[in-house]
């Protein structure tokens, strides 16, 4: 087949350790598999910042505008903390998903049978977990406007004399696009859909609320719909996760509820995404992946770090951007192989212990799995 054209940003922290195994997998699939990748590499984050003095320049951006995908592995860190705002590492992701339109991030939580000890919940609760959280990306109150941080005049009330300001806003094409997301996705796996706002205090979450029942009603009257706040959501998912199948809410809702759902796997470093656009003329929509988890800066540099977010990344990068279902169900297996054999990156380590190994480790059995499946 034709290549598909792969931009690869590793960023900053963990990012180039995990990534590092991405790439072994990657090949794996060229050699074992007939795909054919062209893969090239790039700055983003931190990284980006220390070389072009921005955490994404222009280029990178304009590469990944005409890439099959992207795969990013983190960014941030302590040694950017104090930089400008618009400097930050965080700033360079936020401009790849806004510029690209990537407005529907596909976060499964997905309980593997050898880690439901392993997750703070009994297993009983976890056991079989499969749902997916859809956030939408491009919006609310991450990108509204007003924004900044002011001077209060000379306000005698406000000790400080600042005012900070974000806005959540969305508009009902952004919501009734996000839904559809959901709808579509929800028919292929347990066709039910809650969605979750704050519509008890929130007009944004009124609006919301409506449009998701607005695109049901006249689109997806055979998927089941459900609405709940999301503050009882957040408790709903840690008491019984399976109650649910695909979550659909806002950015930044989605952002506290998919950290919440990725520790009821495991842990952080096992939660892939997909952050997905329109179609594109060939079909496929515009598309990056990456982890759930951040650069990690407390583990950085010591091989602790656990690559199967990011490998599992690159599984759904072959489903949603490659067709190649099979093969995705193929990494999926040999991840959890891997795993039931008891490999166990240092944030997977529990009473019930295991083989200790470290991320490179993690990767290369990864990988041998693979190849015992020819
Ligand atoms: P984090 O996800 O980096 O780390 C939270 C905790 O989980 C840490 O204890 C870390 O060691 C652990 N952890 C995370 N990924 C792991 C992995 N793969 N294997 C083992 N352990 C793992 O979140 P944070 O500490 O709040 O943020 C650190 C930096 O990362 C910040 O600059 C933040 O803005 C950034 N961040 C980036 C992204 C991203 O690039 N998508 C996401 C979240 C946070
Ligand atoms: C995530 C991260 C990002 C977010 C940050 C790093 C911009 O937490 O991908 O979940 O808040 O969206
Ligand atoms: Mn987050």
């Amino acid at each position: 087949t034709a290549p598909y054209s792969l931009l690869v940003l590793p960023g900053d922290g963990i990012g180039p350790e995990v990534m590092a195994e991405v790439v072994k997998v990657v090949d794996w699939f060229q050699a074992n598999r007939g795909m054919s990748f062209d893969v090239s590499h790039d700055l983003v984050g931190g990284s980006a910042y220390d070389t072009h003095g921005v955490p994404l320049a222009d280029e990178t951006m304009a590469k990944a505008q005409q890439v099959d995908a992207v795969l990013l592995g983190a960014v941030g860190g302590p040694k950017y903390d104090d930089l400008d705002f618009s400097l930050k590492p965080e700033r360079g992701l936020l401009r790849l998903r806004k510029e690209m339109d990537l407005f529907a991030n596909l976060r499964p939580a997905q309980c593997f049978d050898a880690l439901a000890d392993f997750s703070s919940l009994k297993r009983e609760v976890v056991t079989g977990l499969d749902i997916l959280i859809v956030r939408e990306l491009t919006s609310g109150v991450y990108f509204g406007e007003p924004r900044g941080i002011h001077d209060d005049g000379n306000n005698p009330e406000n000790e400080g004399g600042r005012v900070g300001i974000n806005t959540q806003r969305y508009t009902s094409g952004e919501i009734r696009r996000v839904a559809r997301s959901a709808f579509e996705l929800a028919k292929r796996r347990g066709n039910k859909v809650c969605s979750m706002e704050k519509a008890n205090v929130m007009e944004s979450g009124i609006l919301w609320r409506e449009e998701v029942q607005w695109v049901h009603d006249n689109e997806y009257p055979d998927v089941e719909l459900s609405h709940m706040y999301a503050d009882n959501g957040a408790m709903q998912l840690v008491r019984n996760p399976r109650q649910f199948d695909v979550i659909v809410t806002d950015n930044l809702f989605g952002d506290l509820l998919s950290d919440a759902a990725a520790m009821l796997t495991g842990s952080l470093g096992m939660l892939p995404s997909a952050s997905l656009g329109a179609p594109m003329e060939n079909g496929r929509p515009k598309a990056l992946y990456e982890p759930v988890h951040g650069s990690a800066p407390d583990i950085a540099g010591q091989g602790k770090a656990n690559p199967i977010a990011c490998i599992l990344s690159f599984a759904m990068a072959l489903r949603y951007s490659f067709d190649q279902g099979d093969a995705a169900a193929e990494l999926e297996r040999a991840v959890e192989k891997v795993l039931a054999d008891g490999a166990r990156t240092a944030d997977l380590m529990g009473p019930e212990g295991g083989t200790p190994v470290s991320t490179s480790e993690m990767g290369d059995r990864i990988v041998a799995a693979l190849s015992t499946r020819t």
